[in-house]
């Protein structure tokens, strides 16, 4: 019997020790003189995001970022030193004395800067939010003095705010490859010359658009002009000060929803499907090659599917027969 009870004392202390662990984890935020290395990390109240170092895919390279706490394989929705890995597992993520979050690596050189400082740095907070927003506040916990959100890479997540009142805004970013995050050949955003719509770039040609904005949805969008398919939920706003934004929330908030640009140009809205453990695909665009932007030149008419693609508006004639005739739409009509 005493044997026994030895036995469950130790059970006792080891679960205790175990749940402490696991309280100790579930850490959301860090003030002045505290940090993250490599290895800790932050974990929102909600335990559905996750700050810290990750290696994309099979490269040795550690990057600072945010992820999905739960969901497999743990995708990332956001980066910070995309353009300076850090080789080694040395990193660390804090306050500088000069009030800016900084990326370190373990040389203690910084790869990473919010480059937006917070006054008064001994009472700041960083705080990773049920949203997956990594923000910045001040003494009273309500000022921000940086977020994530308004430095995304290729993400758009639901509450996170474009701005489509400023002219061409390219507000995401492709990674470079399935495994490096470092700016790619892609970018999304708004054009809001005129009704606002948003925009695919390969570079600075534009690759694909959604069509204006008509009130409800993006006229050039297939699937959002049936309403039973209209579930993205995106709205416009004004913030009041003259600004105005696209954001979106999914029908059932409890849904993990993103649009992502894919590093080979795609920009695709994804859904997590919990009972599959499969990401659903939503939409794609461009879906064809008909929704590529100008595919067929200014007076070419595209179908898609159809052989050939392209052909002439009435009364117009290819530039290049010799290359339409090989399915090379490039020289227009
Ligand atoms: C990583 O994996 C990809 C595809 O599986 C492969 O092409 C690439 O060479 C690999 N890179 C390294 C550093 O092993
Ligand atoms: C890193 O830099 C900080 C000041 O920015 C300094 O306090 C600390 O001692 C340095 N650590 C190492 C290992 O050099
Ligand atoms: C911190 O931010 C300020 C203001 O943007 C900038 O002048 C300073 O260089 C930044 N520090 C670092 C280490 O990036
Ligand atoms: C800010 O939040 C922290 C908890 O994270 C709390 O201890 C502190 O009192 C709050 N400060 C103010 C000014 O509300
Ligand atoms: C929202 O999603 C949750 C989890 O998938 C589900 O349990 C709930 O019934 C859904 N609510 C509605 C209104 O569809
Ligand atoms: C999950 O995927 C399965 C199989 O593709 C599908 O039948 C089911 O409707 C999906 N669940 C949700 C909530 O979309
Ligand atoms: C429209 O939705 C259907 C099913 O929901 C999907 O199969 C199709 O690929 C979507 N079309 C586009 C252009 O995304
Ligand atoms: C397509 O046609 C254009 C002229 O219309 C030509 O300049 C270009 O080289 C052609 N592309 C290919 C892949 O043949």
């Amino acid at each position: 019997m005493a044997f026994m009870s030895k036995k469950s004392i130790f059970l006792f202390s080891f679960f205790s020790l175990f749940s402490l662990v696991l309280f100790c984890h579930a850490i959301d935020r860090i003030t002045k003189g505290q940090s993250i290395k490599d290895g800790e990390t932050l974990v929102s109240a909600d335990e559905n995001f996750e700050l810290g170092f990750f290696n994309p895919g099979n490269s040795s390279l550690r990057y600072f970022g945010i992820w999905y706490h739960k969901i497999l394989g743990q995708p990332v929705i956001w980066v910070a030193n995309r353009k300076n890995p850090i080789s080694g597992t040395k990193g660390s993520f804090a306050f500088g004395e000069d009030g800016n979050f900084t990326v370190k690596d373990g040389n203690n050189i910084s790869v990473w800067s919010s480059n937006s400082p917070v006054p008064s740095v001994d009472s700041a907070v960083a705080i990773l939010e049920n949203e997956g927003n990594l923000k910045l506040l001040g003494s009273d916990n309500i000022t921000v003095y940086w977020e994530s959100f308004d430095n995304p890479t290729d993400t758009f997540l639901p509450n996170m705010r474009i701005l489509a009142s400023s002219g061409v805004q390219k507000s995401f970013s492709s990674w470079k490859s399935a495994t490096d995050p470092s700016p790619g050949n892609f970018a999304m955003g708004v054009d809001s010359n005129g009704a606002p719509q948003m925009v695919l770039w390969e570079n600075s040609r534009r690759r694909w658009r959604s069509g204006y904005w008509d009130g409800q949805i993006f006229t050039g969008v297939p699937n959002m002009t049936s309403i039973a398919n209209f579930k993205y939920g995106f709205k416009y706003i004004n913030d009041g000060n003259g600004n105005y934004y696209f954001t979106y929330n999914p029908a059932n908030s409890s849904d993990f929803m993103r649009f992502h640009i894919t590093w080979d140009g795609y920009e695709e809205q994804l859904k997590w499907n919990e009972s599959e453990n499969k990401w659903d695909r939503m939409q794609i665009q461009p879906a064809n090659n008909c929704e590529l932007y100008n595919y067929c030149g200014n007076f070419g008419v595209c179908k898609a599917l159809a052989n050939p693609e392209c052909r002439c508006m009435e009364g117009f004639v290819p530039r290049n027969q010799e290359q339409w005739a090989k399915g090379n739409w490039s020289g227009g009509v």
